[in-house]
């Protein structure tokens, strides 16, 4: 099992020997060089979900694929903003600052307006973390997120505990345009990436994973209206982000190289024993339980698995291990905005919402 020190010293000489193979990317079953942070891996096609993968809710009941709008139409952006599972927790994941994101449009022409949001399959937890399948050597994954598009804006839902707030305003033919753009996103990028994984808190810090989830795909698709020349209007968003702190990952390779026939047992088993302790809990006995392991493993003992890409990469986490932030995420500037330097753009020409 691959132990690393406290962060500050640096790893321990015998550490340095054991892992160098490792840090030098090596390992078999992860792709290479390491690069910072590590891009998110785009497919040629999205597989269907195994048939394992049962959602308690359905994804996306009443979407349907874009249609082609009216080139001389004109829609009204709108960014969306609601907590998580408020159908179930109400607002107590707002007051965390938990929020889904999504955007609505509005066609001036018919009046008729669109929800468009790109979240899990399969919920936040099995996104998060995999099932351990008795038969299944490999921690198994239900962790595809897709776009769903669906006509109608549910305003109490998005104003109660959230907001919705016009952001732009585009053409027909933008609109078109940028649904091509969503086809081809829904088609490559599958994966939900719940965790940004940073060296610290500090805002200078680096990046070794980026998230990949719901407001990822909004802020893409912001840019993409930006490059066609939409014009946003100048106030704060604020996005969630579920950040974990580590020292420089270590990719450990992927499915077949672990847990296959020539794999590493011995850390096939410790990947399995950590995944173990965020099954879903079946009594508060248990979950105590859990919860001191959890503490044991993560916060003194400072390991991590994370599966990115289809790899299993190793974090050795550090304090404060992990945070929930709101930040701002400024919307795109238009080509003429861009030129100013961003200090000119001060925090008195921004709005709260
Ligand atoms: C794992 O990596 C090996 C070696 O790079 C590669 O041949 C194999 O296709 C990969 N397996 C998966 C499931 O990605
Ligand atoms: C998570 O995945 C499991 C396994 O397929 C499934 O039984 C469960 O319903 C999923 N959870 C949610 C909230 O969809
Ligand atoms: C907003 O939060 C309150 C308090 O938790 C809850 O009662 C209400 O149902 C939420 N609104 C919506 C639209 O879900
Ligand atoms: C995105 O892909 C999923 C899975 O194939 C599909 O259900 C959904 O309708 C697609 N979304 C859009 C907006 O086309
Ligand atoms: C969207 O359309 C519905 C139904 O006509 C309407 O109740 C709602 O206010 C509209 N919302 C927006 C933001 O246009
Ligand atoms: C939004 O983000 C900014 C900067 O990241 C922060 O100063 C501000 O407090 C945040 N707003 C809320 C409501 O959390």
């Amino acid at each position: 099992m691959v132990v690393v020190g406290a962060s500050g010293g640096g790893p321990r000489p015998w550490l340095v020997f054991c892992l160098s193979p490792l840090l030098l990317g090596l390992a078999t079953g992860c792709s290479r060089p390491p690069q910072w942070p590590v891009p998110y891996r785009r497919f040629d096609h999205r597989p269907p979900a195994d048939p394992y993968c049962q959602a308690r809710y359905t994804f996306c009941p009443t979407g349907s694929s874009i249609p082609v709008m009216n080139d001389k139409d004109v829609f009204e952006v709108y960014r969306m903003q609601a907590p998580v599972w408020e159908f179930k927790y109400g607002d107590l994941l707002g007051r965390l600052r938990v929020m889904h994101d999504a955007v609505g449009f509005k066609s001036s022409l018919t009046g008729k307006n669109y929800t468009m949001e790109w979240y899990e399959m399969f919920q936040l937890g099995n996104c998060t973390f995999p099932h351990l399948r008795p038969d299944v050597p490999a921690p198994f994954w239900c962790n595809q997120g897709a776009a769903c598009f669906y006509e109608g804006i549910d305003d109490a839902h998005w104003k109660e505990n959230g907001s919705l707030v016009l952001v732009a305003t585009v053409s027909g033919a933008m609109f078109n345009q940028m649904a091509k753009w969503v086809d081809y996103d829904n088609r490559t990028g599958i994966y939900y990436e719940t965790w940004v994984v940073k060296e610290s808190p500090e805002e200078q810090a680096r990046v070794w994973f980026e998230a990949y989830e719901c407001s990822k795909f909004v802020l893409r698709l912001y840019q993409q209206l930006a490059d066609m020349g939409a014009v946003f209007k100048k106030i704060q968003t604020n996005y969630t982000t579920l950040t974990v702190f580590s020292g420089e990952p270590t990719c450990l390779g992927n499915e077949t190289s672990i847990f296959g026939p020539r794999g590493d047992k011995t850390l096939a088993l410790a990947i399995r024993d950590f995944y173990s302790l965020f099954t879903p809990h079946h009594s508060v006995k248990e979950f105590l339980r859990n919860f001191w392991r959890i503490v044991n493993e993560v916060i003194l003992k400072r390991h991590f698995y994370l599966f990115y890409n289809m790899e299993y990469w190793f974090l050795p986490v550090k304090f404060p291990f992990v945070k929930i932030a709101y930040e701002e995420i400024p919307l795109p500037s238009s080509k003429a905005r861009r030129l100013n330097p961003p200090s000119q753009r001060t925090s008195a020409d921004t709005t709260r919402l």
